[in-house]
């Protein structure tokens, strides 16, 4: 299959979504930015064009899809019970990267839910997917628009790596704002639980619908307890080489990355460094690459995802991380970056 690239880096193109939109109405695949990362869309309503996206990404099958929605009104067709704090969310939060779990209608197929009797539903907020949603028929099946496994693309370029030749149409949207996937809240239980942790805090949804919890399976390291989303149980984002968090005191968790890297350069080998714009001068003996400032917690979440991208394409034997404790996107960075360790910390 030909992949088509739909550039739309200053705007939304309105040819281009009459294009994108006839693919999705005619069950294909598109791959389009959102705030978040890139999502590949396909008609939500459609199981036949549902199953595709997983075909596409290797994705399991039991790992439900978000459904995309550009207005309001829309909700109501693949729900069917609307708790009052899904209205307040929505009209403080939409269009966002907030994606809420609610019950779901007959209209929604299981093959976009991966068997559950409820949805997830996001209203993004990018100007061009808002477009291609409402050609599209006005419910898009999206998840990251990654190979299985791999960190969501936070360009188009990296859609591309990971898709070319394997869906209808990529549009270039440029690169995306906040580069961690959306924040999941599940309505359907007494108290409203945080699926998965992203820009939108634990804190500023307390400040609209009062209390929230978090996911015990999020943080818990008894392989008993799993996450509620079935998405987060996966060790997604790992890279090829071996990934170490060091945590602590900053001074000491730089001196101690100092001493692995010079160890790795001894053995022969070239060690990988995340660092930020704070401290990429201190670093010795490795390939440091910064992943943003320190006093720009956006700047980190942004650039995660790429950076693990290219030390992938790099000859390096392991990477060491600092670690991102950060007020309002500590959860969320974290939380990724952890699963790319695979958990491994090394505490100073
Ligand atoms: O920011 C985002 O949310 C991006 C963009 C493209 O919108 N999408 C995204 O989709 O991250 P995906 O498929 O990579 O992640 C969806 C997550 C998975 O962890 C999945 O298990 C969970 O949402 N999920 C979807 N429907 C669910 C449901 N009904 N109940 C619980 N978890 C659900
Ligand atoms: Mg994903």
């Amino acid at each position: 299959m030909k992949t088509v690239v739909e550039t739309m880096t200053d705007g939304v193109d309105e040819d281009g979504i009459l294009r994108a939109g006839e693919i999705l109405r005619g069950g294909g695949l598109v791959a389009f930015p959102t705030e978040t990362v890139y999502g590949l869309g396909a008609d939500a309503l459609d199981q036949e064009a549902a199953r595709k996206i997983y075909q596409a990404k290797g994705r399991p099958s039991d790992n439900p899809l978000i459904v995309h929605i550009a207005d309001w009104e829309a909700i109501h067709k693949i729900t069917e019970e609307l708790p009052p704090q899904a209205k307040l969310l929505a009209d403080t939060f939409w269009p966002g990267p907030l994606t809420m779990i609610l019950k779901k209608s007959a209209a929604v197929p299981r093959a976009t839910t991966g068997g559950l009797d409820t949805v997830a539903v996001r209203m993004p907020d990018n100007a061009v997917a808002l477009a291609l949603i409402r050609a599209g028929g006005g419910y898009v099946a999206a998840p990251s628009a990654n190979t299985s496994g791999r960190p969501s693309p936070t360009t188009a370029g990296h859609v591309l790596e990971d898709m070319d030749g394997v869906i209808d149409m990529i549009i270039d949207g440029g690169p995306v704002q906040i580069g961690l996937e959306s924040t999941i809240v599940d309505l359907t239980g007494e108290v409203p639980v945080i699926l998965r942790p992203g820009f939108i805090s634990q804190e500023m949804l307390r400040g609209v619908i009062g209390p929230v919890e978090m996911d015990r399976g999020l943080s818990s390291q008894d392989p008993a307890v799993h996450p509620k989303a079935p998405g987060m149980k996966y060790r997604h984002y790992a890279p090829k080489a071996p990934l170490f968090i060091v945590e602590g005191e900053a001074g000491r968790v730089r001196q101690k990355i100092n001493e692995l890297t010079v160890a790795e350069h001894e053995r022969g080998h070239l060690a990988g460094v995340i660092a930020t714009d704070e401290s990429l001068g201190f670093y010795e003996h490795a390939a440091v690459k910064s992943i943003g400032s320190r006093t720009e917690e956006l700047s980190i979440a942004q650039h995660l995802y790429a950076i693990l991208r290219e030390f992938d394409l790099m000859d390096v034997s392991v990477i060491y991380s600092e670690a991102f404790e950060m007020p309002q996107l500590g959860a969320a960075i974290m939380n990724r970056l952890m699963k790319a360790a695979g958990h491994q910390v090394i505490e100073v």
